[in-house]
């Protein structure tokens, strides 16, 4: 992701330290963050400092990493066996923080030497994190062919730069057209109650300067029965085997609606994000966040731009539920776009993938 000319990784591991973007402060401030520890950064996770599927997988695996750094010699595989449960505590939905936790741990006591173990934990966190950045810029050209010039897409939440190391999952493929010359055009829901659309994504397509508009979550099957949606494309959380997939909240009311409207839905997603062991969207754990998220709002006061204010938007008695993700069967979706090419969402092709 370039901001203001410069190149810049979501979350990367500098020395002992994992850095990453603040997204909370985004799109009022930019700014960078340093978690000192893997308790420091299991909490960013928690807090969503760091936030989609697969830069908090990125990050619990430099958390793992920074545990096999910090952990005395005598007592390194129960440090690195608590730092891992901790790790995955934070967040029960992403199927990124489970695969990249699992596979660091694995290297790092996978080896007898604990400084081996040291090394290795680093260098396959690392090397999961690039290879992340890759997968995406790849998913991008395979989504690229989905979109014809002048095509109006519209995507939920935030699946793009942020919610990766790099280039992102369902706007990687917008990514790619603009590059290709084409003109695309992007709804962008704006996604209550953490507003990932219309805070991040927004702030992402402006970067890039690809011509979008915020509309409320509500409005996006206005425009779509009014023939103003050409294609959605969505990323996940998780893929069951059977092609379910989970997002966040409000993707499954899209894919219906696309489909009563003949509008194909695709999903995108790295091969990180799906779970064999699972045998359909049932299965998945759907977090369920503080009801304070749906009762309160913030941002930038309009009087004192570097204030950045929380204000009650629900009467002080009411109560709220706020589920972050839902799941839509796999008959809604039309494709999903991975690395390896677009698959149909069943169980064979799935299982092809690997
Ligand atoms: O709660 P978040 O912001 O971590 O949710 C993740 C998401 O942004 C979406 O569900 C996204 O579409 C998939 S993550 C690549």
């Amino acid at each position: 992701m370039r901001v203001e000319g410069k190149h810049y990784h979501t979350v990367w591991l500098d020395g002992k330290n994992v850095k990453m973007i603040n997204q909370p402060m985004l799109p009022f401030r930019f700014e960078i963050v340093t978690m000192k520890t893997h308790i420091e950064t299991a909490e960013a996770i928690k807090e969503m400092v760091v936030r989609g599927a697969g830069a908090i997988g990125a990050a619990a695996g430099y958390g793992v990493a920074q545990a096999a750094l910090d952990a005395p010699k005598e007592s390194f595989k129960r440090n690195i066996g608590e730092a891992v449960e901790h790790i995955k505590n934070t967040r029960p939905t992403a199927q990124d923080l489970f695969h990249f936790t699992d596979a660091v741990s694995k290297a790092a006591l996978g080896v007898e030497d604990v400084e081996e173990g040291r090394r290795k934990a680093v260098e396959t966190a690392t090397a999961m994190a690039m290879d992340q950045a890759t997968m995406g810029e790849k998913i991008g050209e395979f989504g690229d062919e989905l979109i014809k010039d002048g095509a109006k897409i519209l995507t939920h939440c935030n699946a793009g730069w942020l919610a990766f190391v790099d280039w992102g999952s369902a706007l990687a493929p917008v990514y790619k057209a603009k590059r290709n010359g084409k003109n695309v055009f992007v709804w962008v829901d704006e996604t209550r109650p953490r507003l990932q659309g219309a805070r991040l994504t927004a702030w992402e397509l402006a970067n890039e300067q690809i011509p979008h508009s915020i509309i409320v979550d509500n409005a996006a099957g206005y425009y779509m029965q009014n023939g103003e949606v050409d294609l959605c494309i969505v990323g996940a959380d998780r893929v069951a085997s059977n092609g379910d997939i989970a997002n966040k909240i409000g993707t499954y009311e899209k894919a219906v609606v696309a489909k009563e409207n003949g509008i194909p839905f695709y999903v995108a997603v790295p091969l990180s994000t799906i779970d064999l062991s699972i045998k359909s969207g049932k299965e998945i754990p759907i977090e369920e966040r503080s009801e304070e998220e749906v009762l309160y709002a913030r941002g930038e006061s309009e009087k004192e731009r570097s204030l950045i204010e929380r204000l009650r938007i629900a009467n002080w008695k009411s109560t709220a539920k706020n589920p972050a993700f839902d799941v839509t069967p796999a008959k809604y979706i039309a494709g999903i776009i991975t690395s390896k090419g677009i698959i149909k969402p069943n169980k064979e092709e799935i299982a092809g993938l690997f």
